[in-house]
């Protein structure tokens, strides 16, 4: 008989989208008549730019004739979208080499997996709340993590308990789920401490085109000393609607080397190269040549386009929470708005609530952690059409 891994029994019986996806799908059968308005998962509507299509359609047109057709790629992925990332980051005044960055099919994918490069002994701290993924793959590989309180208090931005020798710590600005956005004091701040600790920064930067002010970092390189102590991932899907296409990529500085304890000295990024070419073979051809057009600067600017438009739901939104009085988080730099629940209901007796009543989906705080027990989610990401119609529907609910 096989021994299981049993670090599986520690997990929460659904992943928190399926969880929802599972309640949403048995009200919509229980009730076809009813139309149900999505604002809960962070996933986009909008197509993809034009750009991005060429590319996809170029990279297709390689592959039917023999003289362009491509095969297995490079494990890293290719050399020519490698750089197109690096041209964006010099563009946002940010310096990463394209010899550091590693394609992948997203930020979901590589969040979680980097956990295996780290042994079980480690101090780790994740925020709560927090997106799920960081927490539940380290509970998959048996480990213990140390909970950081964002709370209303520190608007949702704790920062480093000097009482704790951090080994890893996960941040994600802006956050998901409460669109808060560290500036450059706390970023600094979260470095100095890493680097005090040696500890390593797992940074997740998926949703930093929804950064509008410049002084905001968008990348945890805009600090000085990063490449010493921190992993950087980021994405397509919100940037430039990949959330289907799939496309992301992990930047995994070649300084960040640490002693084993034989007094070894391994390589984070060697590891991580070792890993992906024995279990991944890489993004296809095809999207990638999509994701190179994103990065060009017409590209990039066709997300920015479509970034707008999430961006005027978000304020939707927020009028609708700021007339009905109710304290919110996010929704600027994001597309994400965090709220507390209304009339003190918990987060999932407010998810039936709504669902019920006003046919609204949304994402309740507690599947986010302890901390978001009294909290709810709702994502930017819906048409004006949905989103307008939404925030009609809960004005007259209370
Ligand atoms: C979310 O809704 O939190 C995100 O869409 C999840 C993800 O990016 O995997």
């Amino acid at each position: 008989m096989p021994k299981l891994n049993e670090n599986y029994q520690n997990l929460k019986e659904s992943y928190l989208f399926s969880e929802i996806a599972h309640r949403v799908a048995a009200y919509s059968q229980a009730h076809p008549d009813q139309k149900i308005i999505r604002l809960g998962i962070g996933d986009v509507t909008l197509p993809l730019g034009s750009l991005a299509i060429q590319g996809l359609h170029a990279g297709v047109d390689a592959m039917a004739s023999s003289d362009t057709f491509r095969g297995y790629g490079p494990e890293q992925g290719y050399e020519f979208l490698r750089n197109a990332i690096s041209e964006y980051y010099a563009r946002n005044g940010i310096t990463v080499d394209p010899a550091d960055i590693f394609i992948s099919d997203g930020a979901k994918s590589d969040t979680g997996n980097i956990s295996e490069l780290f042994a079980a002994d480690n101090t780790i701290l994740i925020p709560d709340p927090v997106y799920p993924v960081y927490v539940d793959s380290n509970v998959m590989n048996g480990k213990t993590v140390t909970y950081l309180s964002g709370n209303a208090d520190n608007q949702f931005l704790p920062m480093p308990d000097r009482s704790i020798a951090a080994d890893i710590i996960y941040l994600c600005s802006p956050n998901n789920p409460t669109g808060a956005v560290y500036n450059r004091g706390q970023l600094e701040e979260w470095v100095n401490y890493a680097l005090e600790n040696e500890a390593v920064i797992l940074f997740d930067s998926a949703y930093e085109a929804f950064i509008s002010d410049p002084g905001l970092p968008r990348s945890i390189y805009a600090i000085e000393g990063a490449r010493r102590c921190a992993i950087e991932f980021c994405s397509l899907s919100k940037t430039a609607g990949f959330t289907g296409t799939r496309c992301g990529y992990t930047v995994v500085p070649r300084e960040l080397v640490f002693k084993a304890r034989d007094g070894r000295e391994m390589s984070l990024h060697a590891m991580w190269n070792r890993r992906q070419s024995t279990k991944f073979n890489g993004t296809s051809y095809i999207i990638q040549k999509g994701a190179e057009a994103v990065f060009s600067p017409e590209g990039i600017r066709q997300c920015q386009e479509n970034i707008r438009y999430y961006q005027q739901n978000a304020r939707m939104i927020a009028d609708t929470l700021n007339h009905k009085k109710i304290r919110f988080f996010g929704g600027i730099h994001s597309p994400y708005i965090w709220f507390e629940c209304p009339q003190g209901m918990e987060s999932w007796e407010f998810f039936d609530y709504l669902l019920t009543n006003a046919q609204i989906v949304g994402t309740p705080g507690a599947g986010f952690g302890e901390n978001g027990r009294n909290y709810f989610r709702l994502t930017a990401f819906g048409s004006h059409e949905n989103t307008k119609e939404a925030m009609e529907r809960f004005h007259r609910l209370f």
